[in-house]
């Protein structure tokens, strides 16, 4: 089937970019003797694990528990989970998922370590942790310097297995362009550094120093401490990562297919998608150099500049060639939110479709928990 026959809008995915993507990604890793983890919830999707586990992943780094328990279905190993939990419910999860592979679970506060230890020792069970470090983006973690004693207030929970630190320098998305990028990286690395450095001075033997983000992956894979990375936006790319540089149009998977419906005025025309594929998305963290929702490829005239739930308003800002019936690629400013918007992805290369790639690991509350 070609491109053009298909029902708009669609989410495409070009299969030969985003399986250099994930190749590129990984020859990195390998040629630095470095693992790649990747966060798995920019595409939640079996397939596309499997192809980046095909590729050489070792392990996996989950947004969601949802996302833990259907990787371990499929029978995958080295499950991490990036957040902690405080939850009767979600502690039972967490125990089952230890129970049954190598799991791992990220800790930042004594009350979380304390609940978990707790639910731990009545089921039997050692729970392997790593210790969040704040490397800047002041969202969960501990700072670098008070992680001796925090690891030291842990000391006292027998149920709980300390494998090492994992971090996420998600402020890189306030960067608006690429020579700001080396400011973000050098804070990764030294706060993983100094945190490294502390540990071991105190007598502790981190197996696991992890860390990622798709923006500071490229110049951290090169970082001597750092050796499990987990970059997740790297398969797809999208607007965010062409208006800080680390990708280019020709590098971006994942696109929003739709047809212009309308054309109201000269500086204006309709499409056919909208927020509930695209999202509203402005960049995950403030990032301030995106004009509109989306990329148009090959229309640098135009800006997607407001969305309706079903539709989209274009606004012209160049010479065009454009009209009604016209199809149309939209690069979204953030691809983990409009994979999270459609149950499958039409997988093709060049004009043609090849397979749908199901988006399987949706959701985040289980229906079995209402059981
Ligand atoms: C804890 C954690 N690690 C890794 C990632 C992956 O970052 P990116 O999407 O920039 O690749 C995220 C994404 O938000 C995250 O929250």
């Amino acid at each position: 089937m070609e491109k053009r026959e298909l029902q708009t809008p669609a989410i495409l995915v070009d299969l030969d970019i985003l399986e250099n993507n994930i190749r590129k990604a990984q020859s990195l890793c390998n040629e630095n003797g470095k693992q790649l983890w990747p966060m798995i919830k920019t595409h939640k999707s079996i397939e596309i694990v499997k192809m980046q586990q095909r590729a050489g992943a070792t392990g996996f780094l989950c947004g969601t528990l949802d996302e833990c328990e259907a990787l371990l279905k499929e029978g995958f190993d080295n499950i991490m989970y990036a957040y902690p939990v405080a939850s009767d419910a979600n502690i039972k999860r967490v125990i089952n998922l230890a129970k049954n592979c190598n799991f791992i679970v990220r800790i930042d506060s004594y009350d979380s370590a304390r609940m978990i230890n707790a639910a731990a020792k009545s089921a039997g069970v050692r729970i392997n942790y790593t210790i969040i470090i704040d490397s800047g983006l002041h969202r969960f973690g501990i700072l670098p310097e008070k992680i001796v004693a925090f690891a030291d207030s842990l000391k006292e929970f027998d149920a709980l297995n300390f494998k090492g630190i994992s971090t996420h320098p998600g402020h890189v998305y306030s960067a608006v362009k690429h020579e700001e990028i080396q400011y973000y990286v050098n804070q990764e690395k030294s706060a993983m550094k100094y945190a490294l450095d502390a540990l071991k001075a105190a007598g502790y033997n981190p197996e696991l120093v992890t860390s990622g983000s798709t923006p500071t992956f490229y110049k951290a894979v090169y970082d001597e401490n750092i050796n499990v990375f987990h970059p997740g936006n790297y398969v797809f790319m999208d607007n965010t990562q062409m208006s800080i540089g680390i990708a280019k149009e020709s590098d971006c998977a994942l696109s929003v297919y739709a047809t212009i419906i309308s054309h109201p005025s000269e500086t204006m025309f309709i499409c056919d998608a909208g927020s509930k594929c695209l999202g509203l998305d402005k960049g995950s963290h403030g990032n301030a150099a995106m004009k509109g929702y989306g990329y148009v490829k090959g229309h640098p005239e135009l800006i997607v500049s407001t969305l309706s739930e079903e539709v989209g308003k274009l606004e012209v800002v160049g010479p065009t060639t454009l009209k009604i019936g016209d199809k149309i690629e939209i690069i979204p400013n953030h691809t983990c939110t409009t994979a999270n918007l459609t149950s499958y992805l039409i997988g093709c290369r060049g004009d043609k479709v090849e397979r749908l790639i199901k988006v399987d690991m949706r959701g985040n509350s289980t229906p079995k928990n209402f059981t």
